[in-house]
């Protein structure tokens, strides 16, 4: 019991920020240093936390770094103007407009007017379209799934001939280019959702279980193969009761007490792929200021 092999995402994310400081102090002293946009829009208390630790981990990474906080009742003009600046700021080289828009916003016109080569977290129809027609070395990979994908690599290696994964959401932000990933690494994929017709045993035939659903401890133990690799992609909330006077505590959309005791190897929350997903957002940061120089 509780024998599956711990996924660390803090170290891997910690060496991932390593590489990408080093690698930006040797950018600026070549007269670039990378630049990046983060843009929030209202005051959504989870998107005002991540916003804020993107913001710090560029600082620490040795990149220029600005917030643009826009108030709730934004226009779509005046947001699609601030983007349209940044766009021809010569010194930013990604930029990052925080999801959930406000609803009166249209995020798909607002990811559609970033520039493809600012586009860090890999949301424009032409990333996407690279990422699905074999990628190119100019597409970006949105970073939580890029930091998913490095994690496996852990376990498995880069090669996942002959392995079948099951990724369970299947959203623009982690589901879909997960599915991606995995297919271009030779897995064989399927991807389940909230109308999966038996979705404990659609996971149970993986090898490779990815979660984002965004439910909190959906995923039991009996439906993990035994042996699996176990992706936690979850970010749930949830009551505390046994930390007492209604405390919350964060976790996954697996349970992973019992997840521990059936899989090969799992990603905890948090700790496993949520650090994961700030260090790609600079790695693709830096690869698009590198880029930039040419
Ligand atoms: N909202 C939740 N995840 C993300 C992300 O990776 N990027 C952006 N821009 N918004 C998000």
């Amino acid at each position: 019991r509780g024998t599956a092999r711990v996924i660390d995402g803090k170290a891997t994310a910690s060496r991932v920020l390593e590489w990408v400081t080093a690698r930006a102090s040797e950018l600026e002293r070549a007269g670039t240093r990378p630049g990046i946009a983060v843009v929030i829009v209202g005051d959504d208390p989870a998107s005002k936390v991540y916003v804020a630790s993107k913001a710090r981990a560029a600082e620490a990474c040795g990149f220029h770094s600005i917030t643009h906080r826009l108030p709730d009742a934004t226009a779509q003009a005046d947001l699609l103007a601030l983007v349209g600046q940044l766009n021809g700021d010569p010194a930013i080289h990604g930029i990052l407009v925080q999801l959930p828009l406000p609803g009166q916003l249209d995020a798909s016109r607002v990811i559609g007017a970033i520039s493809p080569e600012k586009d860090i977290d890999g949301f424009h129809a032409l990333n996407a379209g690279r990422l699905w027609s074999g990628g190119g070395s100019d597409a970006f990979v949105p970073c939580t799934p890029a930091g998913a994908m490095l994690l496996i690599e852990q376990v498995h290696g880069r090669e996942l001939a002959g392995l079948e994964a099951v990724v369970v959401g299947r959203s623009n932000i982690v589901g879909k280019p997960m599915a991606a990933l995995l297919l271009a690494a030779n897995a064989t994929v399927a991807v389940a959702h909230s109308r999966t017709r038996d979705l404990r045993e659609v996971c149970r035939r993986a090898d490779i279980l990815v979660a984002a659903v965004g439910r909190p401890r959906l995923i039991e133990g009996d439906w993990i193969k035994p042996g699996a690799t176990v992706i936690d992609v979850g970010i749930n909330r949830v009551e505390a009761p046994e930390l007492g006077d209604g405390r919350t505590k964060l976790v996954g959309d697996v349970d992973y007490a019992a997840a521990v005791d059936v899989a090969g190897a799992a990603t905890p929350v948090p700790g496993g792929v949520g650090p994961m997903t700030i260090a790609m957002l600079m790695a693709n940061t830096l690869a698009s200021a590198a880029r930039s120089v040419g």
